[in-house]
């Protein structure tokens, strides 16, 4: 597996929680996995344990060969990670961007770099892998290099390969000047491979050449193959016809389970929620917000992103608490614009809007577990994890019927007291200002049906094992279509 994020190592939102739980659960179905990651400079070897590993490796870039050294260390589940350490691209503070939200000139040079130092990687230690599994657009060159290079190779002649896509929003377009450089070959330089209106689509050739392509749920699968959702992207995705598959994550309760979970405050499970009573003061407390038991908390956490449609709801944030009984704990960052707005929303409605402009991790398990309700009004979500983690937390999402939430949460019942979250479907102020005025009254006016839900949330089982045995039958997918090529 090559990657540019993984917990616990460097992470910038879903994906490294995927590439850092996905290998272990692997693993113990019985599969031998490698992760390949870049050593970031925000990466502190002492804390992670690495160690030297070679001291140099040669990997081919356009005409010439780049150096780079190797380290590895053990995570989660004994499986071995391998960091390509080269100081030019990848000793800088950002994953992607720089202080000012730039992303980095030579995105495509560093990413390329890592994709084909993976490669190489396997070759000098010999690792022949069935199948080489890449996510996003940083890494999703691999299967046109296995297919433009190593067709023949002793070590990744075999390999079929898988490209996961967790977000086609992102997509990696630059101006073809690094097209040499990265090896890709002029006459691959067509509409239906690498050129997007003149420029390199990183992830548009992955989908091209890879034996087989997933995205993060089976409803973001279908909106990926419209126009509306996907990017461009349509075309090249239905033109796969069945290699191109939905796979819902699995999430890691051996991080997010409020009966186990060392950073809240108070532990609580399904059969006892006192805990959770102590988490939503220590919250309110922590945030600024009046203390008031009685008062639900909407949480949330989110990276401030266009997709996350938080724009929409600084539009109806106001009314909703002029006109509500609630408060918001607001855990995020991201866009500069709107990290000024909310920034100042606690000034405007002390002890009802409390917000938290930063990443933090413990900050993120606190507010899982002390809110009542955690929103996401997401434009879309190719899977979305914090609202499977508000299930396991009794906090009910309110979300948006796209995606992954779709996928996840399933939508109240009024009569029945069913259910396990509130679902809206238009991306609207108002729509907003329903879903949350639905969940604010059921509260108050139908507590048995929100105990109801909380016990059927607190139920939902979305581990790894399950969504590792789909990705075992994605493997043998790919590889059956590699065999018949
Ligand atoms: P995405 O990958 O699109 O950001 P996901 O819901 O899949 O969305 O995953 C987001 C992950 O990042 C979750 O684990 C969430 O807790 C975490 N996260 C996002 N923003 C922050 C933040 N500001 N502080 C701490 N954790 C955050
Ligand atoms: C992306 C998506 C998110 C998904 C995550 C992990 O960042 O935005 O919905 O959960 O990847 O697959």
């Amino acid at each position: 597996m090559i990657a540019s994020e993984c917990v616990p190592f460097a992470k910038t939102g879903g994906l490294a929680d995927v590439v850092g739980a996905l290998p272990a659960a692997l693993k113990a179905l019985g599969h031998d996995v490698l992760v390949v990651l870049p050593k970031y400079g925000a990466i502190d070897p002492d804390q992670h344990g690495l160690r030297r590993f070679f001291r140099q490796m040669g990997v081919w870039m356009g005409d010439a060969e780049e150096w780079c050294a190797v380290d590895t260390a053990r995570t989660k589940g004994d499986v071995p990670v391998y960091f390509i350490e080269s100081d030019k691209y990848f000793a800088r503070a950002g994953l992607y961007y720089d202080e000012d939200r730039n992303d980095y000139a030579d995105n495509p040079r560093r990413f390329g770099f890592l994709t084909r130092a993976g490669l190489q990687l396997c070759r000098d230690i010999r690792f022949v892998p069935d199948v080489v599994h890449v996510h996003d657009w940083q890494t999703a060159l691999a299967p046109a290099y296995l297919k433009i290079w190593h067709w023949n190779d002793s070590v990744l002649g075999r390999a079929a390969s898988l490209l996961t896509i967790h977000n086609i929003g992102y997509q990696g377009v630059y101006p073809p000047d690094d097209y040499d450089y990265l090896g890709l070959q002029w006459g691959n330089f067509t509409a239906e491979k690498f050129e997007d209106h003149g420029k390199l689509n990183f992830l548009k050739g992955g989908i091209v050449y890879a034996d087989l392509v997933n995205t993060v749920s089976p409803t973001y699968a279908d909106e990926t193959r419209t126009p509306e959702y996907a990017h461009g992207m349509a075309p090249y995705l239905n033109n796969k016809g069945k290699d191109y598959i939905g796979i819902l994550n699995g999430v890691d309760y051996s991080a997010w389970d409020p009966a186990a979970d060392p950073l809240i405050p108070a532990q609580y499970s399904r059969h006892d929620l006192r805990g959770k009573a102590i988490c939503k003061q220590a919250l309110q407390e922590r945030l600024g917000l009046d203390i008031r038991p009685e008062t639900p908390i909407v949480g949330i956490v989110s990276r401030f992103a266009e997709q996350k449609g938080l724009d929409i709801l600084a539009d109806c944030i106001a009314d909703i608490v002029t006109d509500m009984k609630v408060q918001f704990a607001v855990l995020g960052s991201g866009d500069r614009c709107l990290e000024r707005l909310f920034e100042r929303l606690p000034a405007r409605y002390p002890g009802r809007i409390g917000c938290h402009i930063g990443y933090s991790n413990e900050l993120a398990h606190w507010i899982e577990a002390g809110a009542d309700f955690f929103l996401m009004p997401s434009r879309y979500e190719p899977c979305g994890l914090n609202q499977i983690y508000s299930l396991k937390y009794a906090t009910l999402p309110i979300v948006r019927n796209t995606g992954g939430l779709a996928d996840t949460v399933v939508q109240y019942d009024e009569r029945t007291g069913s259910g396990t979250g509130f679902k809206f479907e238009a991306l609207s102020p108002d729509a907003i200002y329903y879903a949350v005025g639905w969940a604010v009254s059921t509260w108050y006016d139908r507590p048995r049906h929100i105990a109801k839900m909380r016990q059927k949330a607190m139920a939902q089982n979305f581990s790894w094992e399950q969504s590792a045995r789909a990705y075992v039958g994605a493997y043998e997918q790919a590889i059956e279509n590699k065999q018949r090529l």
